[in-house]
């Protein structure tokens, strides 16, 4: 398990194992009787996605979700899933997306402006250094998950954190124990746990009169013969849970709907944070990549500067941008390269058996082959790990620079890439199946948004700094203390 999820050495890990023991393995999780199938065969892993009425999250992961943020859409199972989903998603349609997007634009030049002024205060405190170059030392990722924070708040439910402005936060060995044993936060309620105790109770509170309020404003629309034209998640979710056409046996409580308004703050701001970090770091590596790529954003004219743009003018400068064939090829390769969920976990609800993509023949201890098998037996209660970031860097699949960030692969696929599972793409980045992502849409504008103003603003360099890949819920940088030659992310990527 160590080896699978350790970040730094994962991609190398991943390919070993597949040489030695081919793409079905079995691996053992944290106890002797916790066995897990290890699978980067497509046909195998389209299986298990497909079916999760079979394959389910643990209730470890769901009970760890359900405690911080509530049973939204990521915790909840079966039809209680079932039904938040389809209340949810019309919300996130193109059309609902796209009408985002000056919210995405306002905070990413918020931060803009934050980090002019950061560069600044940093010149006139360093008067040497102000007279190489204009810049500042500045922790890209810490800024941008303020900002996508902001994003989330707005866009959810219409709520300003102002996180950008009012600057002031971790998981330890013992909140692993305690994921298993539960109970232990009961009897012995710690500082961590009280606080989120504590927030529990304010979001509930301010959530709920949120709710009031949008559902007022909703009701007294319909009274006049108009629709409420809120634009946030929450709004659409309130407006999508009275449609006419849903039956009334499907519709979700308010609980519902807090939790999740919960799930996408959690789920939604994190993940596209380090993507567009992570990116930025690439592009930071690779120098010549982000000089073609910001030729190609400033070749870009806004009619106006972005702070003086109407909401049109903002939806068609986005939609200009969204169409930028080196940004778009720029950003998948971001994607396929550091998926911020490294990996996933379902666990087996009945005994099942798994197709395999080509027939294994099974050996005695003799050598002597005894069967050739078509399928692989799963029994109710192992776990099957989802390996995101293995299939993104399968070069079997992707050809021999599948470890290379190189975004003109997009223009020349191998054929094997597209039979690998995914939503987008062919990547497993949004996962794949009826529990995929739900805002993988509204990540790409953000993501395509902040880069085009932070890249058309600033140039990126590294610093002196190692950065490596720590899993910690997510893969998130991380200053990397392992010896040079240790660690696969920082060795490989540097030297290509
Ligand atoms: C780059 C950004 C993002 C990435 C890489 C990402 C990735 C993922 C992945 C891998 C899953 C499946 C998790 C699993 O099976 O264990 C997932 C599910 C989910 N994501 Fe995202 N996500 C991103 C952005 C967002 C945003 C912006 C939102 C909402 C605003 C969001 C909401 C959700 C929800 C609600 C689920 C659960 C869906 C379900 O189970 O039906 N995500 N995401």
């Amino acid at each position: 398990m160590a080896m699978v999820i350790d970040a730094s050495r994962s991609p190398k890990t991943h390919e070993v194992f597949v040489k030695q023991y081919g793409r079905n393995i079995r691996i053992r999780g944290f106890l002797p009787w916790d066995q897990r199938l290890f699978t980067l065969d497509p046909v195998s892993l389209t299986h298990v996605m497909k079916h999760s009425n079979i394959y389910e999250k643990p209730w470890q992961s769901r009970d760890l979700i359900t405690s911080l943020i509530g049973c939204g859409m990521l915790a909840a199972e079966g039809q209680v899933h079932k039904r938040q989903r389809r209340v949810a998603t019309p919300a996130f349609s193109v059309q609902n997306m796209r009408a985002l997007v000056p919210v995405v634009f306002a905070k990413g030049n918020e931060l803009k402006d934050r980090w002019f002024s950061m560069i600044a205060d940093a010149m006139t405190a360093d008067a040497a250094e102000s007279e190489k170059v204009a810049g500042a030392k500045i922790d890209v990722c810490h800024w941008v998950s303020r900002a996508t924070f902001d994003v989330i708040g707005l866009a959810g439910f219409d709520y300003h954190f102002n996180a950008i402005q009012n600057e002031t936060n971790d998981c330890t060995a013992w909140d692993v124990v305690k994921v298993y044993l539960p109970i232990i936060d009961v009897l012995f309620p710690s500082e961590k746990v009280l606080t989120v105790r504590r927030c529990h109770k304010v979001i509930e509170r301010v959530a709920g009169r949120l709710i009031r309020e949008k559902k007022t404003k909703i009701s007294e629309a319909e009274k006049n013969g108009s629709t409420y034209q809120g634009k946030d998640l929450l709004s659409l979710l309130l407006k999508s849970n009275v449609a006419v056409d849903l039956p009334p046996q499907q519709r979700i409580s308010d609980k519902d709907i807090l939790h999740n308004i919960n799930t996408f703050m959690f789920a939604g701001s994190d993940t596209s944070s380090l993507s567009i970090t992570w990116t930025l770091l690439l592009l930071a590596k690779y120098p010549t990549i982000q000089t073609r790529l910001r030729k190609e954003l400033l070749s870009i004219s806004p009619a106006a500067p972005l702070e003086s743009l109407t909401q049109e003018e903002v939806g068609s400068l986005y939609a200009t941008i969204a169409d930028l064939p080196y940004l778009e090829n720029v950003v998948r390769e971001s994607l396929r390269m550091i998926p911020p969920v490294h990996s996933s976990l379902r666990v087996a609800t009945q005994d099942d058996d798994v197709p395999i993509s080509s027939p294994v023949k099974l050996h005695m201890a003799d050598g002597r082959a005894v069967e050739e098998m078509r399928s692989i037996r799963v029994s109710k209660g192992s776990f099957v790990h989802v390996p995101i970031e293995a299939f993104n860097l399968d070069r079997e699949v992707w050809g021999p620079d599948g470890w290379q960030f190189n975004p003109d692969r997009w223009d020349n696929l191998p054929e094997s890439v597209s039979s690998q599972p995914g939503l987008y793409n062919n990547i497993l980045t949004f996962s794949a199946g009826p529990r995929s992502c739900i805002g993988m849409r509204f990540s790409i504008i953000e993501m395509k948004t902040f880069l085009y103003i932070l890249l058309t603003n600033f140039v990126y360099s590294e610093t002196t700094d190692k950065v490596g890949k720590a899993n910690v819920v997510l893969t998130r940088p991380s200053r990397c203390l392992k010896w040079w030659d240790e660690c696969d992310f920082c060795c490989s990527i540097s030297f290509i």
